[in-house]
């Protein structure tokens, strides 16, 4: 598989937290990569950062996005604009602000499908948008297609919203929690869409949801802290896993072949990011911590296919 984004040693700082610590990893064309860790560790920092929809008090301190040979770190908004939407795509996590509360639904998704396809008719604009919300499962698609989104329930808000973003058919999709607020039956019909209309394109799916991962993705990272502690393909990170917060991750999921009593939360919570702690950043809440983690950071200790970010995979490698 071929690299299509690369990202190497990003720093983002949302003064005075240090967001984003380092981070480097590579999506390949065509590879769905799951992106997963606690609420606050990154997740949605990193993914704005590649499409440079920071906030004001936002700055990259460093780092690259190699995206077709160029980085995205030094485009202009120009040159930004065109590749938002038609290149690289984003369901976001906030579907109410997200949307544009002053214009109707179909109205939205017909003008980002005219902006990425300028030769089309307003018409078959239009019939598209309906299409589009046909496919993500909306009831009475034409009804909804004259509405404000004030007038749809979260859960169609957040459909009309991956309807937005599918209009402009990106090479690369980035779908950041775009189920939450669906129940699971739509959340697997969905996915299932996603995955059907992206077959043949690169999606990062950014979710707490572990089964979600499992049914979607090919690979992932699991962050924490803002970096990447431990990087896998899906099938070895949950028969495998190597970093102790992982393993955390995996026993506070509710698994088919466990009793829910087995269920461990994981205790503590993650250092604050403003001064970060100088020695593993899992330290305080790790069972399995020892000397060198209270004083020193670990790499990210790497195999082919299998990496992680824990000085117990030094002893070893
Ligand atoms: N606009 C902002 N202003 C200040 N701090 C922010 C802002 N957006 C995010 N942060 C901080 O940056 C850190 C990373 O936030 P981010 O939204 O990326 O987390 P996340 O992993 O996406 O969490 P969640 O799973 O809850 O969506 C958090 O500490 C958060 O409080
Ligand atoms: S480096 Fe140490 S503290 Fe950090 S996860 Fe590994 S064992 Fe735990
Ligand atoms: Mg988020």
């Amino acid at each position: 598989m071929k690299p299509l984004i690369e990202v190497k040693n990003l720093h983002v700082t949302i003064h005075p937290y240090q967001a984003v610590r380092g981070v480097s990893f590579t999506l390949y064309e065509g590879e769905k990569l799951g992106i997963v860790g606690e609420s606050g560790c990154g997740k949605t920092i990193l993914m704005k950062t590649l499409l440079r929809l920071l906030p004001s008090n936002a700055t990259i301190d460093s780092g690259e996005i190699i995206y077709q040979s160029q980085d995205l770190c030094q485009l202009c908004e120009k040159q930004l604009q065109k590749i938002r939407g038609k290149e690289i795509g984003m369901i976001f996590q906030d579907p109410m602000t997200a949307l544009n509360p002053t214009m109707k639904i179909g109205a939205q998704i017909a003008e980002g499908y005219l902006q990425h396809f300028p030769s089309a008719t307003s018409h078959s604009a239009k019939m598209r948008a309906l299409e589009l919300l046909i496919q993500v499962g909306v009831p009475d698609p034409e009804l909804r297609l004259e509405q404000y989104p004030h007038l749809l329930s979260g859960g169609l808000r957040q459909r009309a919203l991956i309807a937005l973003a599918l209009a402009a058919e990106p090479q690369v999709l980035i779908a950041d929690e775009p189920t939450t607020a669906l129940d699971v039956t739509i959340q697997a019909q969905i996915l299932h869409l996603l995955r059907d209309l992206q077959q043949n394109k690169s999606t990062l799916l950014i979710t707490h949801d572990l089964s979600l991962i499992a049914s979607f993705c090919d690979r992932v990272l699991v962050m924490y802290a803002g970096q990447i502690v431990e990087e896998a393909l899906v099938e070895d990170l949950f028969a495998h896993p190597q970093h102790p917060y992982t393993e955390r991750l995996l026993q506070s999921i509710p698994r088919i072949d466990q009793k829910l009593e087995k269920l461990i939360p994981i205790p503590g919570t993650p250092p604050d990011l403003s001064t970060p702690p100088s020695g593993c950043s899992f330290c305080p809440r790790c069972p399995k911590a020892f000397d060198i983690c209270h004083s020193t950071t670990p790499p990210l200790f790497s195999s082919k296919t299998h990496s992680a970010r824990c000085w117990l995979k030094e002893e070893k490698s």
